[in-house]
């Protein structure tokens, strides 16, 4: 036995399977495994890039006050409700450390985002996996499974693999009901691309001064997933545990070019447009293969396809398509994120070819 052994929730985390990054050896590869905006970045991201690539050598500041300000004014709140971090996976994972530790639970919902499991065992808490109903989060399992040791319970709103939402009346409800020593963490990772009239962020429990923290990402809808910047926004005494004691600390050309991708909304208007036709090209694939995808609120689409994705998607990739593939979770379910029009037209062909070989 080794003298040096990590702490015992490390050795419970299983590895973090991301969508697939290339396949080897293809030039072309379609990827649609990561819940990317495929027309990202945008153009005032890349020219902050530009204008910020001088000060590559100095460490930026360690408060990240002008993002912060943006985002407060944005929301109708003060900087002190908003902490910036290395993706909203670094914030998770902090929130986990400052509110969570042995002999503590932390519920997440079965098929749930993987950072949830991974950042509670990281802090040496427990992670409490509930059931969802017909692929829904379903609050009153939630509620009957929360007890004095359960200190967070994250919810993404949508939903991830799923696409699905919670609507608002629901949620609010829920997040009213849940204990007062527990912290809810609404993940609204993919809030910005959601349309439907009945969902709604729980950012307005923020400024009711809730026990509630949100989170939100610049990697989706904004197209800069490869900068690693994500926020919370909170309670100004919840989210200043993490700032002024854990240290969340972006890097310099991810705070500048988030910061001027922020309020750039024909990027965004363009990209959403993109994003609705792109998903009813998926959605009408699947629908002339006779599969169902579930209805979807956000960057990809999750549909049954009835047959082993494990022996299915190898088929794909061998035609350098690459779709997420975490089998484990949902062995008969596909996850293919949005592409460009032109991927997804590839998409089409390959998937119909192989679905009728
Ligand atoms: C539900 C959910 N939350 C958070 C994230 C992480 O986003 P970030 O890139 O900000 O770390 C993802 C990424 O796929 C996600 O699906």
């Amino acid at each position: 036995m080794p003298e040096i052994q990590p702490q015992p929730g490390i050795m419970d985390i299983e590895f973090y399977q991301a969508g697939s990054s290339h396949a080897t050896g293809a030039e072309n590869t379609v990827k649609l495994s990561s819940n990317e905006n495929p027309f990202g970045p945008s153009p005032a991201a890349i020219e902050a890039l530009g204008k910020t690539a001088h000060m590559l050598h100095r460490y930026p500041s360690t408060d990240h006050l002008p993002l912060r300000k943006a985002i407060a004014e944005a929301f109708d709140l003060w900087s002190d409700n908003i902490i910036c971090g290395v993706g909203s996976d670094e914030i998770i994972s902090f929130l986990c450390y400052s509110y969570a530790g042995p002999g503590d639970e932390v519920i997440h919902t079965e098929h749930g985002f993987a950072m949830y499991r991974i950042s509670t065992l990281a802090a040496g808490a427990t992670p409490v996996e509930v059931p969802e109903h017909r692929r829904m989060t379903d609050v009153d399992a939630i509620l009957a499974a929360c007890n004095e040791r359960t200190k967070i319970v994250f919810i993404a709103n949508p939903n991830n693999p799923t696409g699905k939402t919670i609507d608002g009346n629901t949620l609010r409800d829920f997040c009213m009901r849940v204990g007062k020593k527990t912290t809810v963490i609404i993940d609204e990772a993919y809030n910005e691309l959601t349309q439907n009239p009945e969902y709604s962020s729980m950012v307005d429990l923020v400024r009711e001064n809730q026990n509630i923290i949100v989170t939100r990402t610049f990697s989706k809808l904004y197209g800069m997933a490869g900068m690693r910047v994500g926020y919370a926004l909170g309670r100004s005494d919840l989210i200043n545990i993490v700032g002024n004691h854990v240290m969340a600390w972006p890097n310099i050309v991810g705070l500048a070019a988030a910061h001027a991708t922020y309020a750039e909304d024909d990027f965004i208007e363009f990209s959403l447009e993109k994003i609705n036709q792109g998903r009813e090209i998926l959605n009408s694939t699947f629908k002339m293969h006779d599969i169902k995808p579930l209805p979807s609120e956000t960057n990809f689409v999750f549909a049954d396809i009835g047959r082993s994705v494990n022996k299915f998607e190898p088929k794909l990739r061998e035609r350098n398509i690459q779709v997420h593939r975490a089998y484990s979770l949902y062995p008969n379910h596909l996850r293919v994120s949005l592409g460009k029009i032109e991927d997804l037209m590839k998409f089409r062909k390959v998937f119909s070819e192989v679905y009728t070989s």
